[in-house]
Order: structure tokens, then C-alpha cells, then sequence
């Protein structure tokens, strides 16, 4: 695993039994937060930050995971680059959530300290899997499936040897990018249906839940005062998404999508769970890069694909400031 160039830890002491993950994102705002709930909670080991083209180019969601992370000065995660664009399909950015940056909407840090690594995120993702012990690694997407799939087909092993999956994408009943996709399965859906059919454990969080993390102002306000420097880092970059939420999607207040996965695996009963087949719609048409959760009769407790729905908005919001004002007096004392 390469991680030389590497300084000194800033993370949170972490806590006996703290969950491993990787997280694979394309960070424009929402996965900025899940970046920071990752480093600043003591129940997540963050091993890597691993890129993917999907809000913004590739270079750009680079550049804003290392500068999220020189923002929260922690310099030992290692951030590799992944894939460029979908599997068949081309890439098509969000500039008009995310901006033209993928991070519109603040003065980012130059991420001086945190060194993009040397190889492809997809081989990172398949080393650092296969050199830990089974079943003790989470792997986490935030944005488009096409690194974890190509991670699988490359090395189809990694499916037996990962806990879990746990994704941000789709929705059960809601969706954003057409009357019936969200964006992250939207983008890739041949990602994705590759992703939901291998006989490993995904739980899908998916716009039914997030459409519920929506950023109030008083919530704002709160991470604004408790959370010092980091916490008006992060009131900036969401004064940017409430506007653009406002301004395409007709909401008051951003969902603040992708920390729900963090969220979720920090303290699972965030959010309601039920246990269900879901399939991908990658075919041409109407339902293009729609999620199909098979809702019907009882729960099927024996399913290794599960979907949210209810989210707990005080717990997950508590959650979150928790990390932010962490960060914050960690940031301080090594001032
Ligand atoms: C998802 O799409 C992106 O714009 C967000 O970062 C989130 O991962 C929501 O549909
Ligand atoms: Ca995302």
C-alpha cells in the first residue's frame, strides 16, 4: 500500500472496534461533509479516500477531497485518483448543484499536506482489501459505482472479503436526476447494476432518506457557533448549495445527501431499514438508471440488499456537529 509522504495523524483517537472503511466520492458538497463526519468520529477509521468523476471532472473532485481533508489537517488518509467517467456512458457534471468546481461557494485551503498517491484508486481499493483481514472493511460510495465495480471485476475476490457495501444512490420512491433516477446511479448505471447483483451485503441509502438531512438554518447556525474555523468552512460551502437547491431543485433547504452514509454506520438506528431485492434500470428509455426495490408483501429478512427510508434528523445533525466541533478543538490545540 503506498502511503509514504504522509504526516502525522490529526484523526480522532478512535474507539476499540472502530469501523474501518473506505470511501470512494466525488466530492462536491454533501461528500465533503461525509469526508469530515469520517475523520472527526471516533468510530470511524478512515483508511482511504478514494475518487471518482461524477459532481465535477476527476482532477476537480480530486483537488476538493485533499483540500477537505488540509481543512480538517488531518494529512495521514491517503486519497488515490480513480476513474475518469462511466463505463459506457459520458460523464455528465452537476455544475449546477455543485458549481463549476464541484466546491463552489468557498475560499478552499491549498491542500499542501495531503499528497495525491501514486496508483489507481481501483488497485488501491483491491490491495488494501486483500491485505486485511476478511470481513473487516467497509467500503463506502458517495458518488458514481464505477470504481467499486471495476474493483470487482478486477479482482473478484474482494466481494467475499469486504464486511459490507454502503452506498449513497438511488431511491426507493424519490429521485433527482430524471421523474425517476438519482444522480449517483443515474450517471453510472452499468456501475451500478454490477455493484447490486454481486453476492455481497449493500445497503442502500438512497434519496428517501437523504431528501430528509436537509441543512435548516437553525442547524446551520449551531455548526456555525459550535464548530468554529470548520464549522464556517462547512455553513460556506452550504450557503452555496442552499442557493442552487433553491435555485434547480425547488427546495428550501439543501439534503445533505452523502454524510448519511457515515451516519448510518456510525449509529444505525439513524435510519429505518428494510431488506429487499433492488435491480438497476441501465437499458436505454424512460427508467433509464432507476433503482427497483421490491417493496411488496413483508421484508425479506434473508435479502442482501437492503434499502432506508426514515432518517432521524436531530440524531444524524447531532451526529454531525459532534464531528465538526471535534475537528474544530482538534484543529486548535495543534495550532
Ligand atoms: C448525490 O448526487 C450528488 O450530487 C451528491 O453528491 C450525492 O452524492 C445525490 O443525488
Ligand atoms: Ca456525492
Amino acid at each position: 500500500m503506498e502511503t509514504a509522504n504522509l504526516s502525522p495523524s490529526q484523526k480522532q483517537a478512535l474507539e476499540p472496534g472502530a469501523e474501518k472503511i473506505i470511501l470512494d466520492c466525488d466530492t462536491g458538497h454533501d461528500d465533503a461533509v461525509a469526508i469530515l463526519l469520517a475523520v472527526g468520529n471516533p468510530k470511524i477509521d478512515l483508511l482511504g479516500v478514494t475518487t471518482i468523476g461524477g459532481n465535477a471532472e476527476l482532477e476537480k473532485v480530486t483537488y476538493n477531497s485533499r483540500a477537505v481533508l488540509q481543512e480538517a489537517q488531518v494529512f495521514d488518509v491517503p486519497v488515490h485518483k480513480g476513474c475518469s467517467r462511466p463505463l459506457l456512458t459520458p460523464l455528465r457534471p452537476a455544475a449546477e448543484v455543485h458549481g463549476e468546481t464541484g466546491l463552489d461557494g468557498v475560499e478552499l485551503p491549498d491542500p499542501k499536506d495531503v499528497p495525491l498517491q501514486e496508483g489507481h484508486a481501483v488497485n488501491w481499493i483491491i490491495d488494501t482489501i486483500m491485505n486485511s483481514d476478511p470481513k473487516t472493511i467497509t467500503l463506502v460510495a458517495t458518488g458514481p459505482l464505477t470504481n467499486i465495480a471495476m474493483a470487482a471485476r478486477l479482482e473478484p475476490a474482494i466481494v467475499e472479503r469486504v464486511k459490507r457495501v454502503v452506498l449513497m444512490g438511488g431511491g426507493v420512491y424519490e429521485a433527482n436526476s430524471t421523474p425517476v433516477a438519482e444522480f449517483n446511479i443515474w450517471t453510472d448505471p452499468d456501475a451500478a447494476k454490477i455493484v447490486f447483483e454481486l453476492p455481497w451485503d449493500v445497503t442502500m441509502i438512497g434519496l428517501d432518506t437523504t431528501h430528509q438531512a436537509l441543512c435548516l438554518p437553525e442547524i446551520q447556525q449551531r455548526i456555525e457557533e459550535n464548530g468554529g474555523e470548520v464549522g464556517q468552512f462547512m455553513s460556506g460551502l452550504m450557503d452555496f448549495f442552499r442557493l442552487a437547491y433553491q435555485e434547480n431543485q425547488d427546495f428550501q433547504n439543501p439534503p445533505v445527501h452523502d454524510p448519511c452514509t457515515i451516519a448510518y454506520i456510525i449509529d444505525p438506528s439513524v435510519v429505518k431499514t428494510r431488506r429487499c431485492a433492488v435491480d438497476v434500470e441501465n437499458q436505454p428509455g424512460l427508467t433509464f438508471g432507476e433503482t427497483v426495490a421490491d417493496m411488496r408483501g413483508p421484508a425479506d429478512p434473508t435479502s442482501r440488499t437492503q434499502v432506508t427510508l426514515d432518517l432521524d434528523f436531530e440524531k444524524f445533525w447531532d451526529i454531525v456537529e459532534d464531528a465538526i466541533v471535534r475537528i474544530n478543538e482538534k484543529k486548535q490545540e495543534s495550532a
